[in-house]
């Protein structure tokens, strides 16, 4: 069977309750499964979840020996500041699809810095819960 692993940043384990005027109301985990029916049976799909910049690095670099297809991952704000992601995903040799939840050109000027999309394979932005599924499906193609 075929996997990817999903990295979520900073903040992401409170959507649902977090800004829901620009997140929407769905949780992490609502987030997880409204996905994985999307996906069904094509591809694993491994969620990871910290609020730590230097964890988040730590799992990529673990992703570099592990059997992924592709990494999908949404740094959350350590996307508009944080060289050691953006470090980490050039380390590895598969596709690194960033996503974003919100359209993040349509917010607050530091948003439009998207540093780690500078390593990244592909960016997807603005499609609320339907961002990781289109990510993921670019990959299965
Ligand atoms: C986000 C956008 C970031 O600017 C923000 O800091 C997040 C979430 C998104 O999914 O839209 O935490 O990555």
């Amino acid at each position: 069977m075929k996997k990817m692993l999903i990295i979520n940043g900073p903040n992401l384990n409170m959507l649902g309750q977090r800004e829901p005027e620009v997140y929407g109301k769905d949780t992490l985990d609502d987030l997880k499964k409204f996905t994985e029916s999307k996906v069904q049976n094509q591809v694993l799909l491994e969620w990871y979840q910290s609020n730590l910049e230097g964890e988040i690095v730590s799992r990529i670099q673990k992703a570099h020996s592990e059997d992924y297809m592709a990494v999908i991952i949404n740094p959350g704000g350590y996307a508009h500041t944080s060289v050691a992601i953006h470090d980490a995903m050039k380390i590895l040799k598969i596709p690194v699809i960033e996503v974003h939840l919100s359209q993040v050109y349509k917010r607050e000027d530091f948003r439009h810095t998207l540093l780690t999309a500078k390593a990244a394979t592909a960016i997807m932005s603005g499609f609320g819960k339907q961002t990781y599924y289109i990510a993921i499906n670019s990959q299965l193609q």
